[in-house]
């Protein structure tokens, strides 16, 4: 059935006017019509659509929230890097004086030379994010990740009230708009009451909220987020003649639509920054977001461009912090907790105190050597320091307000030398700052951190084994160590239904995500052994360069210092891993459970056969997920970007592809499917292993 001129212009004037409407509520916080008004057009639209499935588009205001949970984020690689500020730490005015010196000799300009405008504004306490609009439609939403590759959240940041879908007036062909995605803290406040009445985790504050929401999986779960959006600046832009200045930028990102936070100005000098600096001091509490400073940048984009950078911080922008929040309360007492690591911490219990907008109740000491520094005791009056989004800390006790002798207070002493949780010894290395148990894995607290750890997001990813679970496993010894996990004789449908706050329906998902848990990388089941100094880049580093478990449980030192990355702490660490053979044991159960993608074995040959290649994947692949594609090319030094250009090398193409095979078409660039991409990266012979011998590692 076609769908009539007249309908087509009653979908476009809803939409339009639906879009005009939220701008007007979500950015410019000014409604023009009463909600009651705006849920009837929002209605026609939809029944509209509904009627007429094909004049759907994804710019569509109904389009906000829709699709299937996703199995993971994919990565997208940004074509101009995420960079990261420098902080001036001088947190007086004398920060700003500071920076505009360092400009100006960057520019070899002398006292007489007038003064340099700069663009002042807040620092957001929240995650950066690119977005990325083509024909003024936003087409991509990618964190910022390591800066060079980010994950792929369009679906999460479509759900963003104040993200427009679609740009205002003459958009130019490509804009990538950087800014801030934050949570409001009013909005924190109702979220977490809203969490803590269902029962489900409540957050330490606005930019973990905002972190955890962004990068769901599901996006209807981060609709259900309030969560907001500021542009601060630009990524890689076509079809667009620049303004002159990063401030005109900002007006004219504002003219597209987009929210551009009013707090900011143009401010000439060094004494005009500090200005400011005082000024957003003043105002910070009563501004409805976190903030953990200013950021000055010199405003005219062609300075910005004679300063250039330094490793990866732009020369022309800084910023300017505010000092730290502390306030004083009264210690009660001290708890220990004993960590992954079996690392004893001393916890302070506190009175509760309101800093830097949250109550804290607890704070850390860090070890023995801190306290007896701060010469800390129970009873005390102590100052309670909050920065940013750093784990409270006690700062030091506050003796004049010592109202009797208190006792020193040691750690070893308090616990009687034996593990709260296990009843292990627990020893301090003569020098070593930190306490540990000793009992590794029989240490219930040990094996419960360990085994959060193996089933987190960034391991093996078991969703659902959250650590309500995780304690009732342990506590009920039905599971010692992650290979439990996978024996059905202990962990199956029937003895987690038993668990409390589960039923039948969360049992059978954790089954299921346990199974799933099996397909995974080696990457990441190093990460999730949780060996000491292991983290996330260098398990990728390990699992890139053995390429299989096998190779790299048979590594001996000099095997791990061929490592590039790999130093000797890390080598030490994963050889004192391995050697335990409790370790060992585990890693051989495991082993049977879990299956890798042929991508890891097959990036170790083919390392460093991309080197300097841009690749870019489009449609569904035969057998390959993006993931793996991605592994595969990324082992080979290659990068994935997340758009076709001229300086793109290969287009990888499966099933379904749509405008990027197009355009590459289009701009000549070499198309590869599936099999052409892992020609490219077979080593030349003699180092090629039979493709056989590599086939069969792979399991569907
Ligand atoms: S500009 C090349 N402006 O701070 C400069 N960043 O280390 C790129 N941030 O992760 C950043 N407010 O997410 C810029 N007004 C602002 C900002 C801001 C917050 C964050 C940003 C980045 C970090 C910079």
């Amino acid at each position: 059935m076609s769908v009539s001129e007249e309908t087509r212009a009653r979908v476009a004037a809803l939409r339009a006017e639906l879009e005009r409407h939220n701008h007007a509520y979500y950015v410019l916080d000014d409604p023009i019509v009463p909600d009651a008004e705006f849920d009837r057009l929002f209605r026609e639209l939809q029944d509209l659509e509904e009627a007429h499935p094909e004049i759907l588009t994804l710019d569509s205001p109904t389009q906000r929230v829709g699709g299937a949970p996703a199995d993971e984020l994919a990565s997208v690689a940004h074509v101009l890097p995420m960079l990261s500020i420098r902080t001036e730490t001088d947190t007086t005015a004398e920060g700003a004086r500071a920076f505009d010196a360092r400009v100006r000799r960057a520019l070899g300009l002398d006292e007489m030379a007038p003064p340099i405008v700069y663009a002042a504004e807040l620092k957001f306490d929240g995650l950066a994010i690119s977005l990325r609009y083509e024909d003024g439609v936003l087409v991509q939403a990618a964190t910022r990740g390591d800066g060079s590759t980010g994950e792929d959240v369009t679906r999460n940041v479509r759900t963003v009230r104040n993200v427009p879908l679609r740009l205002q007036g003459r958009a130019p062909a490509v804009l990538e708009v950087r800014g801030e995605i934050y949570m409001r803290t009013d909005d924190f406040s109702r979220l977490n009451a809203s969490q803590e009445a269902a029962g489900q985790k409540v957050f330490v504050n606005p930019r973990n909220a905002a972190a955890g929401s962004l990068r769901q999986l599901d996006p209807a779960i981060t609709a259900r987020r309030p969560l907001s959006f500021f542009a601060y600046g630009l990524g890689e832009v076509q079809g667009w003649n620049l303004p002159e200045t990063h401030s005109a930028i900002l007006d004219a990102l504002a003219a597209f639509g987009l929210p551009v936070c009013e707090h900011r100005c143009q401010a000439s000098g060094p004494e005009a920054l500090a200005l400011f600096h005082a000024r957003i001091e003043s105002l910070r509490a009563s501004l409805p977001f976190d903030i953990d400073g200013v950021v000055y940048k010199v405003d005219r984009l062609e300075l910005q461009r004679e300063l250039g950078f330094v490793s990866r911080e732009p020369r022309w922008a800084v910023a300017h912090k505010y000092p730290a929040q502390e306030v004083a309360t009264r210690l009660l007492g001290i708890d220990v907790q004993v960590g992954r690591t079996g690392a004893v911490t001393p916890v302070a219990r506190l009175e509760p105190v309101f800093v830097g907008g949250v109550t804290v109740t607890n704070a850390t000491l860090h070890n023995q050597g801190e306290i007896d520094r701060k010469d800390v005791r129970i009873g005390d009056w102590v100052i309670v320091r909050r920065a940013g989004d750093v784990i409270p800390e006690v700062v030091g006790a506050i003796p004049e307000r010592r109202e009797q002798a208190l006792p020193r207070y040691d750690l070893l002493e308090a616990i009687g030398h034996c593990c709260p949780e296990c009843g292990s010894h627990v020893v301090r290395g003569e020098d070593e700052a930190v306490a540990r148990c000793t009992g590794g894995l029989f240490c219930p607290a040990q094996c419960k951190q360990a085994l959060l750890h193996f089933a987190g997001r960034r391991a093996v990813d078991i969703d659902g084994l959250g650590e309500q679970i995780v304690n009732q496993l342990v506590s009920a010894g039905i599971v010692r160590t992650p290979a439990d996990l996978y024996d059905p004789a202990r962990v199956n449908q029937g003895v987690l239904a038993g668990l409390e706050r589960m039923g039948d329906k969360s049992a059978a998902n954790l089954v299921a995500a346990i199974d799933n848990s099996r397909d995974t990388s080696l990457a990441r089941f190093i990460f999730g052994l949780g060996i000491r100094n292991v983290g996330e880049t260098t398990a990728k580093d390990l699992a890139r360069h053995f390429g299989r478990l096998e190779a790299f449980l048979a590594a001996d030192e000099a095997a791990l210092l061929a490592v590039p990355e790999v130093g000797p702490v890390v080598a030490r660490c994963v050889l004192d891993f391995l050697a335990e053979q409790h370790n060992r044991d585990v890693i051989t159960a495991l082993q049977k459970g879990m299956r890798w993608p042929e991508a890891d074995v097959l990036a170790a040959p083919a390392a460093g056969l991309l080197l300097g290649k841009k690749l870019v994947l489009t449609g569904t692949l035969p057998t390959l997920s993006r993931e793996q594609a991605t592994t595969l090319i990324e082992g080979a030094g290659g990068k994935v970007a997340g758009s076709v250009s001229k300086k793109t090398d290969f287009v990888v193409a499966g099933a379904d592809a749509g405008s990027k095979l197009e355009k590459a078409q289009a701009l000549g660039v070499a198309i590869l499917d599936e099999d052409g991409l892992r020609q490219l990266v077979r080593p030349p012979p003699p180092a090629s292993r039979p493709t056989e011998d590599q086939g069969h590692l792979f399991s569907e």
